[in-house]
């Protein structure tokens, strides 16, 4: 029997995080170059999203490009965005198709030009799409997302809106990128590395990791289900005792 299968419909993570990491290791293995990985890791994406949309995960959320990747080779970089680009571009009809709606985190006004103006433009042309959203981390970092949400509630305070003693965990997390979307259950890491490399802290706080040695170029929608299976035996006790819960 095939994961598909052993998969529990009705109680399906709501919305999983992916740090999509190996592409450059993939290429080497290969004796490729490190970009012919991220453009097969873009084969991955897609694969993954649909799997997402068949089986009816609501929010699937990819780490594209952390703020710290911009300390990578600057050829890298640019043939990164480029890559940003015309991905964005090619793959927004098909989105459609599939009712996802294109959604971004992350310090966007730092992308080029053009990548902002076509994500843009994609999130536009997808915003009605309901049967799942795609979020991209792009220039993101979650200690700057963390600053960013407490920076804007001293100037509320500041401006007279908001009292000290009205930030809680609420108001917190609605200066979040992620404000309008569950926290995610599940967390999935490729390529062997068990580190969280700046993602999400806030919003995983309870999040279920899982790791798989699989780099993210081999990663199909058939390893996405076979984490969910996993993920479906675990026992979430948010610090209650197993008895409590049974
Ligand atoms: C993940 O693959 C993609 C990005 C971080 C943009 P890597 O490029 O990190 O691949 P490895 O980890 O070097 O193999
Ligand atoms: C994390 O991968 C960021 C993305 C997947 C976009 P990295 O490859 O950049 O992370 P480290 O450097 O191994 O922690
Ligand atoms: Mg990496």
């Amino acid at each position: 029997m095939g994961f598909r299968e052993q998969l529990d419909i009705t109680r399906l993570p709501q919305h999983i995080a992916v740090i999509m990491d190996g592409n450059g290791r993939w290429a080497k293995n290969q004796g490729k170059i490190r970009h012919f990985g991220h453009e097969s890791g873009v084969l991955s994406v897609k694969d993954i999203v649909e799997g997402c949309a068949d089986i009816g995960v609501k929010y699937l959320t990819v780490y594209a490009f952390s703020t710290e990747n911009w300390n990578r080779p600057v050829e890298e970089v640019n043939a990164l965005m480029e890559l940003l680009i015309s991905t964005i571009n090619q793959e927004t009809a098909t989105l459609t198709k599939n009712n996802v709606r294109l959604n971004a985190i992350g310090d966007i006004s730092s992308l080029p030009e053009q990548c902002i103006h076509d994500l843009g433009e994609a999130m536009r042309k997808t915003a009605d799409n309901t049967r799942c959203t795609l979020t991209l981390a792009l220039s993101y970092s979650a200690k700057w997302e963390l600053v960013t949400a407490a920076k804007k509630l001293a100037a509320q305070v500041a401006e007279g809106k908001l009292n000290i003693e009205d930030i809680d965990e609420h108001s917190f997390s609605a200066q979040l990128t992620t404000h309008d979307m569950p926290e995610p259950e599940l967390m999935i890491r490729t390529s062997g590395e068990h580190r969280i490399s700046n993602f999400l802290l806030w919003q995983m706080a309870y999040t279920e990791f899982y790791f798989t040695d699989t780099l993210w170029p081999d990663f199909r929608r058939e390893d996405l289900f076979e984490a969910i299976v996993d993920f479906q035996k675990r026992e979430r006790r948010f610090g209650k005792t197993s008895e409590q819960l049974n």
